[in-house]
């Protein structure tokens, strides 16, 4: 048995930890990153592409921002399409020049990774049987196996940021948490080809056979999305018929049309609305995924970790600085007022823009009303604008130092 101890011991190695882990390094906090797959699996598995203008300017204040200067894709408008036309919405000019940026989150998780190593301080993968326990205690423990050898690490704090699927959340007694959620009656089929994309911007599509979802990760990539049963098996789809049915929804009448590419991935993710309130229990923190998760429409999943690892660094920096437990008190409270708002914006562009088994010939009418008023008033473009670039962060860079 290893036994160690740490300021903060941090469950996962996904956006969150890292971010975390790269936060507190900052500020001469010390961290041990635990987390139960391979670097190589953390790395390649395919997920969220948009950064919100706030995680951007984030990850440069933090100095991490190197890949994303040089291949990050800077998008100021969307398109949002049905009835076979697209309308594009400016978001830059409606927010004063923020705008999102296309950036893998595979991309993010590297040079994170990258960052983490250079600092010299722990990240352990394929970490085994990963447990965390004496929540309640002044020194809460990370337990795992790790090439070979059983570690106990003792921590001031714990980070849970081992995701929706993790051990953490779990490991709080029954009864503390209360948990809100929301299942949908659909999933995602995501593919990424080889294609160069045919628009510079996302689209948006209702089509009356579901939605659809242009994207990209590269000049080179293109990335879409069908909605499709949420159990849907990927054997059912071939490439052609994947093809067949995004042509199919997202060709509007002026021609525009995706490129056709090889497919290079391809899966299916049913979607959710998920809260655990509150995102603390004694000294484990509850950040990311962890703690919630939206159905992916909003792009909000990945910028809501970066808000959440905001707030905690805050609090944990006040901690040591200046022996202040205040803002660690506060911590679910701040992350949740964020968190609730990406909720329901996630939820509206998710119901919005898909179509439901359930759903009545009114329900459609008045999703086709909706996107007709959005795309027509100045103020309901602007609404969607500010919410999709990101509301504010609730605490200030400077407050974590930077
Ligand atoms: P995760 O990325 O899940 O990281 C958790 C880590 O913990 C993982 O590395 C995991 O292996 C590890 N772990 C799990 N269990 C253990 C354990 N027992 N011990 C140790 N480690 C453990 N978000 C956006 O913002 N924009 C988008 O465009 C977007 N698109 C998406 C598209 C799809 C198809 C999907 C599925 C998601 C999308 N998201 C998007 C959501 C985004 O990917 C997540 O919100 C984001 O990954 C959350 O980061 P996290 O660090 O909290 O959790
Ligand atoms: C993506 O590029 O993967 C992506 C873009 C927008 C979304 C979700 C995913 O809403």
């Amino acid at each position: 048995m290893s036994r160690h101890a740490t300021q903060v011991g941090i469950v996962g190695a996904g956006p969150a930890g890292l971010l975390l882990g790269h936060l507190l390094h900052l500020n001469g906090i010390d961290s041990v990153i635990v987390e139960n797959r391979s670097r190589e699996y953390v790395i390649d598995r395919v997920r969220a592409g948009v950064l919100e203008q706030g995680t951007v300017d984030l990850m440069q204040a933090m100095g991490v921002d190197a890949g994303l200067q040089r291949s990050g894709l800077r998008h100021d408008g969307l398109y949002i399409s049905f009835n076979g036309r697209r309308h594009r919405i400016d978001l830059a000019g409606l927010t004063g020049g923020k705008a999102i940026t296309v950036y893998g989150q595979n991309e993010v998780v590297r040079d994170l990774i990258d960052a983490r190593v250079g600092t010299g301080r722990p990240l352990y993968f394929d970490a085994k049987d990963v447990s965390v326990g004496d929540l309640d205690s002044t020194t809460p423990s990370v337990r795992f196996h790790h090439d070979g050898t059983d570690h106990d690490l003792r921590c001031d704090f714990i980070a849970a940021c081992d995701g929706f699927h993790g051990i953490c959340r779990p490991s709080i007694p029954d009864g503390v948490l209360t948990i809100y959620e929301r299942l949908y009656q659909f999933g995602w089929l995501g593919i990424l080809a080889e294609a160069p994309p045919s628009s510079d911007e996302l689209v948006y599509t209702l089509h009356e056979r579901g939605f659809a979802l242009f994207s990209m990760r590269s000049p080179t990539v293109t990335r879409l999305y069908l909605q499709v049963p949420p159990d849907e098996p990927i054997e059912h789809w071939s490439d052609e018929a994947i093809w067949n049915e995004m042509l199919r929804r997202m060709t509007t009448r002026d021609g525009w049309t995706p490129n056709i590419g090889r497919i290079i991935q391809k899966s299916v993710t049913p979607m959710r609305s998920f809260v655990a309130a509150p995102m603390r229990h004694g000294r484990l923190f509850l950040a990311g995924d962890a703690a919630h998760i939206v159905p992916p429409t909003g792009a909000k999943g990945l910028n809501l970790a970066a808000s959440d690892v905001l707030v905690l660094g805050r609090a944990l920096k006040a901690f040591y600085e200046r022996g202040r437990a205040d803002w660690l008190d506060e911590y679910s409270d701040v992350c949740l007022r964020r968190v609730w708002k990406a909720q329901r914006f996630s939820w509206w562009m998710t119901s919005t823009l898909h179509r439901s088994p359930d759903e009545t010939a009114f329900d459609h009418q008045r999703q086709i009303a909706d996107l007709d008023y959005l795309t027509s008033s100045h103020a309901a473009m602007t609404s969607l604008a500010e919410q999709y670039v990101g509301l504010p962060m609730e605490v200030s860079f400077e407050s974590v130092g930077l």
